[in-house]
């Protein structure tokens, strides 16, 4: 699983330093080339000479020797390898990593790279349970960094509990993981997400509550699941997902025009909440007050881009659709009949009445509308509503639902 690959192994400053060397043993006995960088402090912990005696390379320590070598060396570092792993990972170094500091040749490393990431936190029990590097953790899991353990046990300094780092073995087998094939390997999607912004005038304009959480929550998961994701997105509250390529738009046309330039796809969800309509004379100027006369704004509809897709010929169509529906009564017999009129193979529907909490909220109870029928999920946060759909997604893709 790993023979071939390129791995940068980042080493901060921790007493777990030490296991970093058997780690690098490990890695090259399963075939992975290793390109050691070390912090300043771990070298306080292992010496450069045994990590690059271990590594059969040399180990790059000093940003500024490297950027001497060469313009832009640490972004080439960073950009040939396939996985970044950062063994251990101190409270210091993942701080830095969630707030996009880059004041050393690791974490400029970390900053100056989109290739996926691995890392190992090590740490005492107290710096691990403290809010700031919980804060810090939850920000790296928001971004998309891989985590692995750490263990509970005795610690260096006397104490007990969470905070040693996984043994190298763990970290080889989240390495193996990470390369493991998966399901949708080789597969495009296309997900829009989030709300549109429908134009007034160049400073006001009609929107809706959406925050593109559940959208983004399933662009996600499909990438969890090896999916190429083309995300097409309204102005939402939360990042896209690191990874997907994003197609940021505002007005539902934008977003018609975005999803048509992007079809050749093995499956495309509507998670975005579409203005119905838009402003038909939509001033190019700010609209000023009158003398209490109100402006005129006519609405015009929008195309309505599910059922565009979902009626194109077999040809351009892809070969699953699958539509949102937000109502607030009569879920199932409302999502049924949506899902007949707008022409798609799915719809989720949710219940999106004020009381439910769901629009703009971390939760949502999903039913799955298919021509088998309604199939009601339990309610779930929207990370885990995004899995199941995933699956369901990928097994469908595949023939194996
Ligand atoms: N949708 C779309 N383009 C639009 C409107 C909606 O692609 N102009 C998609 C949404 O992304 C969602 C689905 O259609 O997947 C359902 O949207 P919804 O607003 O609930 O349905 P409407 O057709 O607007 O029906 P109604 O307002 O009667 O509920």
């Amino acid at each position: 699983m790993l023979a071939g690959k390129n791995i940068l192994l980042i080493i901060s400053g921790g007493i777990a330093a030490f296991k970093s060397l058997d780690l690098i043993r490990r890695m090259r006995e399963r075939g992975a080339s290793v390109t050691p960088v070390m912090t300043q402090a771990a070298s306080e912990f292992v010496t450069p000479l045994s990590v690059s005696a271990l590594a059969g390379v040399q180990v790059y320590q000093d940003l500024f020797d490297l950027t001497a070598e060469s313009d832009m060396g640490h972004i080439q570092l960073s950009r040939s390898a396939d996985l970044i792993v950062v063994a251990p990972a101190s409270a210091d170094l993942l701080a830095k990593m969630a707030n996009g500091l880059a004041n050393d040749l690791a974490s400029t490393l970390l900053l100056a790279t989109d290739t996926p990431v691995l890392i190992a936190p090590a740490m005492n029990v107290r710096m691990w349970d403290h809010p700031a590097t919980q804060r810090n953790l939850a920000q790296l899991v928001a971004d998309r960094v891989h985590i692995v353990g750490p263990n509970p046990g005795d610690m260096a300094c006397g104490e007990y509990g969470l905070g040693r780092m996984s043994e190298p073995l763990e970290i080889i087998d989240a390495i193996a993981a990470h390369f493991a094939p998966r399901p949708l390997d080789g597969h495009k999607v296309l997900v829009t997400s989030g709300p549109t912004h429908e134009p007034i005038d160049p400073v006001r304009y009609i929107a809706n509550r959406s925050s593109g959480a559940q959208g983004t929550a399933i662009a996600a998961a499909l990438q969890d699941l090896g999916a190429d994701v083309r995300f097409v997105t309204g102005p939402a509250d939360v990042p896209p997902p690191n990874g997907v390529h994003v197609i940021q738009v505002e007005s539902a046309q934008d977003m018609f025009d975005a999803v048509k330039a992007n079809l050749d796809v093995s499956c495309a969800i509507f998670a975005a909440a579409v203005a119905d309509w838009r402003v038909e004379n939509a001033s190019g100027s700010k609209i000023k007050k009158q003398n209490g006369a109100l402006p005129e704004l006519s609405l015009t509809e929008n195309p309505d881009i599910l059922a565009h897709v979902a009626q194109l010929g077999t040809d351009a169509r892809p070969p699953l659709v699958i539509g949102f529906a937000a109502e607030t009564d009569d879920v199932i017999e409302n999502a049924t009949a949506k899902r007949a009129r707008k022409g798609c193979d799915w719809i989720v529907a949710n219940d999106v009445s004020p009381e439910t909490g769901i629009m703009g909220g971390s939760e949502n109870q999903a039913i799955l509308v298919t021509e088998q029928g309604a199939d009601q999920w339990p309610r779930l946060s929207k990370g885990d509503v995004a899995a199941k759909l995933a699956e369901r997604i990928a097994d469908q893709i595949l023939g194996t639902s």
